[in-house]
């Protein structure tokens, strides 16, 4: 960084480290494995003997029609005044005040009749102009009004009876008519779990029967949480079945109803099609991955589908299925406050979304599992989500810095080729990827040394030049006959580890080199498999870490190479609207067989257990920190890797989506993301992906990747103007690394997101809740890319704070609102919060190097003269040094005349960490002296940008430092 690039200053509230005492609690590591389910419940019948329900504010308050009533609730009295406000009755039960309000009650992606409609029961009414126009037989998210939809008295459960359980109460549900899918479960339980005070989890299922749950190894709970935030309201013993879940607010607030089932579509719960409709308490809905679209939601019409796919994202607002399944959603409030909730389910689904404003989830198998969050800031609701699905993981410090790969290097040399014209334009770059082109005939786990060359030599040589090497593997393995051995094949038939087909063969699918079998990664005997496999391989190859792709399953194949059978799994009376219309379209037979249930169950989680197996694998095989990214997902994926965002095309709409995608991704628990820099698909051009690479050098995961035959896009292939614009956005990305690599450690041990939208930081300040084209780093960096061809000035959003621009060094006093700031070709822009400390390292051309820079901080002062942050810092790859305690923490303060250092923890001595230089900003005044632990000190000071720059004679940070001005 230049000296410029480093005058920075600003100004804002609470910073990284403010709480000390919440920094050294030690967090439960709650790791996921596959556990098999075993049904510890007891039946209804059981429960109910066991004790009666007592009155205890269960089922005293009707439910409402809508939230327009409860938005009148102004305390608990209000609450019990309800009760006498029943909405009023309908004059007919198909009279709906506003369309807004139609439930829909034909979901199938092709056009209801009239007939067909009023068959099932139910209402219907064409709309009269386009925008009520029932949209569901084009292709696209944007639905329209149904046509079709629920009278308000459709038959369906009763609410029974009610009993107390240690952990909070169950109700009986009852049906005695059956609606129109398959095969409905006329009694249910729902069982209302307190788990903590801010943690609800309530469960939907058949006591009868056992039903598919993930094994998701989420925390168990013996006992009610003794004070919650919320109630849950159920409708009387007797009267149609609705809940709702209240968080409860203390004088002066008002009670706010979260989740409200009455008057919205009925519950289904049938064997292959469940349905759950909520009222939402407003339109800022956020999460519902994966999919490519604006971070905020519309709520006007959408249908957002999810059944992982090999699918490159290409039109926005599709709501198509793509690669992930992330069941998950963050809700803002009205004041700031916010809320998650989480359908603990893996099957297909469906989420139909309307301006009501409503949802409707539905799935076709597993059970309704349900966790509510209550925040109440969008960081604590994020924090609390992954408590339960599971941290972050903490990368290895190398993975931090930039990685270049393209499809199509076909040699050895032609890799080298790449990683030498970037050593010799002088841009950092720590890992060289390989795609698929240095297997031999596409098959797992070879090294195609006749026609590649000598991939084994070229890592040696890139460990030499302190540089790391991941290349892709895939799931399927080749079941090609052939004269030598193929251990990966022969091994796993030996082990059978395969996914079979119902007929219990395995089943044949056909990928990159042809035909080929899956492993099961619920098997627990493929991990011993997945092991061997990467340790065979790892003894030629000394590879640092899995990119793991293909894994949603993608198969050539419809099915596979002999289809699929013509049974309920796979012909499912309700398909989600999934591209291709058939759950089997170039994938798995969703009956196929896998050790812990059926695709039809399991196929959401193929990625996410080939991402444990192969953690596992890397683990052993390297006794180092893995570094996995897959590009399918589930929700808890994150504790054991990353994700990139798939074969995306090098355009301007692209970059831009990549950012809602971080942003996402990060809230779903998944830290390590980036997108492919320049685009993955088609030809970039220069400008695109000199702002991609300004862009990406902000990604947690900064890849620049592209297709087979496109031009080479690394850095170093363009222009000396585009080199230096790269290398200058690099070049801040490695200084900032030891904030960026605290950053990781607090994600991994508290649950905080890494890159986060401004709304997690301003949750007050509604403008920024619909804001994607700018985005944070923790709370102390706010970056605004350039995101439009020929753009060189940008309208930024300052949210009320003080705030310090990276590159001048200029304070900006933020007032909530836009201001037009320079975008200069050469520059990214990046804005420092009053307020923070930030660490930093001069940076080199790679981690290896930079490493062993001293350190220096940039101190940023905010309204009030004070500012504070932290460091976290070990050997940046062992294991566990979180838990093992070798690890050092540093936590910095500064007030109008000082900055101090203190270490909190020194249990990571095998190096120095030294410091070199302060920089401070928004120092008033020039200084008239300023000391270093009590003696003189040269130093700088710059009465246009208000800075101040002080040399320190190397102090050593795990020991006190305190450095005066007067
Ligand atoms: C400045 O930071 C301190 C410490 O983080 C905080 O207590 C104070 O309220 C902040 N002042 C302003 C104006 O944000
Ligand atoms: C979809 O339905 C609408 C209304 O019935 C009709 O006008 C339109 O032609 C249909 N489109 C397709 C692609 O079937
Ligand atoms: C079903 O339940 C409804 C409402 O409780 C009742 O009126 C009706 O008689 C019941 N029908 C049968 C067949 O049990
Ligand atoms: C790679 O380059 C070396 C030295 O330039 C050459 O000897 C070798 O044949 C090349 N290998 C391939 C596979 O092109």
């Amino acid at each position: 960084m230049g000296n410029k690039s480093v005058m920075v200053g600003c100004f804002i509230l609470f910073l990284i480290l403010m709480n000390l005492a919440l920094l050294y609690k030690l967090y439960a590591d709650p790791r996921i494995q596959i556990v098999i389910f075993q049904s510890k419940e007891q039946t209804f019948q059981e429960q109910n003997s066991a004790m009666k329900y007592q009155q205890r504010g269960f089922g005293q308050i009707p439910i409402l029609q809508g939230l327009h009533y409860l938005s009148k609730i102004n305390n608990n009295k209000d609450l019990e005044k309800l009760e006498e406000k029943q909405p009023l009755q309908a004059k007919s039960q198909c009279a709906v005040v506003d369309d807004a309000y139609k439930f829909d009650c034909y979901p199938e992606t092709f056009i209801a009749t009239k007939e067909k409609c009023e068959a099932r029961g139910c209402c219907w009414q064409v709309g009269l102009s386009d925008q009520t126009l029932d949209k569901k037989n084009l292709s696209g998210g944007v639905m329209g009004v149904p046509f079709c939809y629920y009278p308000k008295d459709f038959p369906g459960y009763k609410t029974g009876l009610k009993a107390i359980t240690p952990t909070g109460f169950t109700v009986g549900l009852t049906r005695n008519t059956t609606g129109f899918y398959p095969d409905d479960i006329m009694t249910l339980v729902m069982d209302v779990r307190y788990e903590t005070d801010y943690r609800l989890r309530i469960r939907i299922y058949d006591p009868k029967n056992a039903r598919y749950e993930v094994p998701l190894n989420t925390p168990k709970v013996s006992k009610a949480a003794p004070t919650q935030k919320y109630s849950v309201i159920v409708s009387k013993t007797g009267e149609s079945f609705n809940f709702a879940v209240v968080r409860k607010i203390l004088s002066p607030g008002r009670p706010v109803v979260l989740f409200n089932t009455s008057g919205a579509a009925p519950l289904i719960f049938a064997d292959q099609f469940i349905q759950l409709s909520t009222f939402l308490p407003s339109k800022y809905l956020y999460g519902l991955g994966e999919h490519r679209g604006s971070f905020l939601h519309s709520l006007d019409w959408r249908r957002l589908v999810t059944w992982n796919r090999d699918q490159a994202p290409h039109d926005p607002d599709t709501g198509t299925n793509l690669y992930g399944h992330h069941p998950f959603y963050l809700m803002m409030e009205d004041g700031g406050r916010s809320h998650g909730f989480f359908l603990l389910n893996s099957n297909a689904k469906e989420t139909a979304l309307q301006p009501a404003p409503a949802m409707t989830w539905r799935t076709i198998g597993g059970i309704l599992d349900m966790y509510m969050f209550m925040g109440p800031s969008p960081s604590e609701v994020i924090q609390q989500y992954t408590e339960v699905i599971g941290r972050s993981f903490m990368p290895p410090y190398w993975s931090l810095g930039f990685h270049v790969c393209k499809y199509g290097y076909k040699s050895v040399n032609e890799t080298m080729a790449v990683v030498n014209r970037m050593k010799e334009a002088k841009i950092p770059q720590d890992t060289q990827w390989n795609d698929i082109d240095y297997m031999e005939e596409y098959k797992d786990f070879t090294t195609g040394t006749d026609k590649f060359g000598d991939q084994a030599a070229m890592v040696d040589t890139l460990h030499s030049m302190g540089m790391h090497y991941i290349m892709i593997v895939d799931p399927g393995i080749s079941n090609k006959k052939s004269s030598s051995p193929y251990p990966p094949y022969d091994l796993g038939t030996k082990m059978d580890i395969w996914i079979k087909d119902s007929q219990g063969k395995p089943l044949v699918g056909k990928v990159w080199p042809g035909d080929v079998v899956f492993p099961d990664f619920t098997n627990p005997k493929s991990y011993d498999y997945w092991t061997q496999m990467t340790k065979d391989f790892h003894d030629k190859v000394q590879f640092d870490g899995m990119w793991i792709d293909m894994n949603e399953l993608s198969n050539f194949y419809d099915g596979s190479l002999t289809g699929c059978p013509e049974n309920k799994y796979d012909n499912p009376p309700y398909v989600p609207a999934v591209l291709g219309g058939k759950l089997k379209a170039k994938t798995i037979c969703p009956s196929s067989l896998q050790n812990f249930s059926m695709a039809y169950n399991v196929h959401d989680l193929y990625g996410f257990t080939e991402t444990m197996a192969t953690y596992q694998a890397l683990k052993t095989v390297r006794t180092k920190r893995p570094f996995v990214i897959s590009r399918s997902t589930f929700a808890g994926q994150g504790h054991y890797g990353g994700h990139w965002s798939g074969d995306n095309f090098a355009r301007y709409e692209d970059m831009y989506l990549s950012i809602p995608e971080m942003l996402n991704m990060n809230m779903f628990g998944i830290s390590m993301i980036g997108a492919d820099i320049c685009g993955f698909h088609d030809d970039t051009t220069e400008q695109l992906c000199q702002r991609w690479q300004q862009l990406g050098a902000f990604y947690p995961f900064s890849r620049n990747h592209n297709d087979l035959g496109k031009k080479p896009q690394d850095p170093a292939s363009f222009s000396q103007a585009m080199q230096d614009s790269t290398r200058l956005a690099l070049n801040v990305r490695y200084a900032l690394l030891p904030y960026l690599y605290t950053l990781f450690h607090k994600s991994n041990a508290m649950g905080e997101t890494v890159v986060r939208p401004l709304f997690f930081e301003f949750p007050q300040d509604v403008n920024t809740y619909s804001i994607d084209d700018q985005f944070m780093w923790g709370s102390a960096l706010m970056i605004t890319p350039v995101l439009t061809q020929d753009t060189t000035v940008l309208n930024t959003y300052f949210p009320a704070c003080v705030w310090y621009d990276l590159n001048l060094g200029k304070e900006i006093v933020g007032n909530s609102s836009r201001v037009k700031m320079d975008a200069p070709m050469d520059q990214i822009n990046v804005y420092v919060r009053g307020g923070s400390i930030l660490p930093l390292t001069m940076a080199s051309l790679t981690t290896t190097e930079s490493r062993k820079n001293n350190f220096k901080l940039l101190v940023a002062l905010n309204g009030t003269g004070q500012a504070n942050g932290g460091l976290f810092w070990d050997d940046g790859e062992t294991i566990g040094t979180h838990e093992s305690g070798a690890f050092n923490m540093i936590m910095f303060t500064a007030g109008r005349n000082f900055v101090s250092s203190e270490a909190m923890k020194a249990g990571y001595t095998a190096e120095r960490m030294l410091l070199d230089s302060l920089f401070v900003y928004g120092v008033e005044a020039a200084p008239k002296s300023v000391t270093v632990n009590s003696k003189a000190a040269q130093y700088q000071y710059s009465p246009q940008y208000k800075s101040l720059n002080v040399k320190i004679p190397l102090v050593d940070l795990l020991k006190p430092l305190s450095v005066k001005w007067m």
